[in-house]
């Protein structure tokens, strides 16, 4: 699955350097990883501006970027790219660049029509006013979206709708992707003082608490509910191999975000949620030795299949913060070996990959057969988000 590349050649004699004894080729091999990520940073602010065109992947076959309009569920995610490059670097040229494109997401604030308000106006808005601080156009967005958000909340079902299409499958389907978009109510109530946001945060995160997750700690990817009687009609999947099988990045969405909703309850369910599928992640006996998943768990065809270096960011990231509320040394271990094998084993994009992305190696949609072994936007973020993460735990 992986190509072999001139990166390849670079990052594995530098893997070799980092085990040598040698001191000053350890700090080397470093630098060349740095300089590296920067070289890929620079490739973001160099990505024409256009307002319908946000970047979400590159097919290396094609050699074409796939370019998507905002209301596409990863809109959110470049703008997001850029204000956390800042935050890594201080370069301000990032920061000017994440404002024109976090601005063009403002119109998805009425969009009613998708689950995905989190990821979109969240990963930009989101991060731009944790930098930007008392910002209130930005404050004013976030409430706006969460209110449009919770017109697809269903009180009998006490949950968020996820998606519109399949209406002759489905009645009320809800994913396990959807826990994400719950950090924007969350922060729409601190913001508003308004509890509503957070009073269905709440009731999302149980019904999916009770109905998603297997005995084993594993979650399944799509509930669908009875819109009369409230109950479940089926447990399925759309983006893993089959029904019942352990998708990867589902696993991830649910462990960094159930780990995000003890953050703002600290409520102990939800804590010992992350942990069970932390725990069934991180052990698993298909988890390859450099940490990054296979797409799916339970694919019948490991190892010959691709991996998701999605997944392992995800996880990485949700683990960084889970280790701050556990101390469970197995967790933090997990994210330091995800960001080694990123930095060392070929999931950096070579420079001369025009592209505004940084790693390889994600894994998109199966159902579609779309974007399968490609650098894709949200492998970034989370990557970028597990780098600031281990940086503030080392710093406070
Ligand atoms: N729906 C989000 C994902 O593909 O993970």
């Amino acid at each position: 699955m992986f190509r072999v590349s001139f990166l390849f050649i670079i990052l594995g004699f530098t893997c070799i350097s980092c085990k040598s004894e040698d001191k000053n080729k350890v700090v080397d091999s470093e630098k060349n990883i740095e300089t590296l990520l920067n070289e890929r940073y620079n490739k973001l602010l160099s990505y024409n501006i256009d307002s319908t065109a946000f970047p979400r992947s590159y097919s290396l076959e094609k050699k074409q970027i796939k370019k998507v309009p905002s209301k596409d569920w990863t809109s959110g995610f470049f703008a997001g790219n850029l204000w956390q490059i800042y935050k890594l670097t201080g370069n301000k040229a990032f920061k000017q660049r994440a404002k024109q494109w976090t601005a063009f997401i403002e119109k998805e604030k009425f969009n009613g029509k998708t689950h995905d308000m989190g990821f979109k106006v969240f990963c930009s808005f989101g991060n731009g006013l944790d930098i930007e601080g008392d910002n209130q156009t930005y404050k004013d967005i976030i409430i706006t979206s969460a209110n449009t958000l919770i017109t697809r909340y269903n009180p009998h079902i006490k949950s968020i709708r996820s998606w519109d299409f399949n209406k002759d499958k489905w009645q009320f389907p809800v994913i396990i992707d959807n826990m994400m978009n719950l950090e924007l109510l969350f922060e729409a109530t601190k913001i508003s003082g308004d509890s509503t946001y957070h009073n269905i945060a709440v009731n999302h995160a149980n019904t999916t608490l009770k109905n998603h997750f297997r005995p084993d700690g594993s979650t399944w990817h799509v509930l669908d509910y009875d819109t009369i009687s409230g109950q479940v009609r089926g447990r399925v999947t759309h983006q893993g191999i089959s029904d019942d099988s352990a998708w990867a990045r589902g696993q991830g969405w649910a462990i960094n975000g159930y780990t995000m909703v003890y953050r703002y309850t600290k409520d102990k369910a939800y804590l010992d949620r992350a942990i069970a599928t932390a725990n069934y992640f991180i052990n698993h006996k298909n988890l390859p030795e450099d940490g990054i998943p296979y797409w799916d768990f339970s694919h019948p065809d490991i190892p010959n299949i691709s991996r998701d270096v999605s997944a392992g960011a995800i996880v990485a990231s949700g683990l960084v913060e889970l280790y701050k509320y556990t101390k469970n040394e197995a967790y933090i271990n997990y994210s330091k070996k995800v960001v080694y094998s990123i930095k060392n084993k070929n999931y950096i994009l070579p420079e001369s990959i025009e592209a505004p992305f940084v790693l390889n190696h994600s894994f998109g949609d199966w159902s579609k057969r779309d974007e399968m072994d490609e650098p894709i936007v949200y492998g970034d973020y989370y990557f970028l988000q597990t780098l600031l993460r281990l940086q503030s735990l080392n710093t406070n």
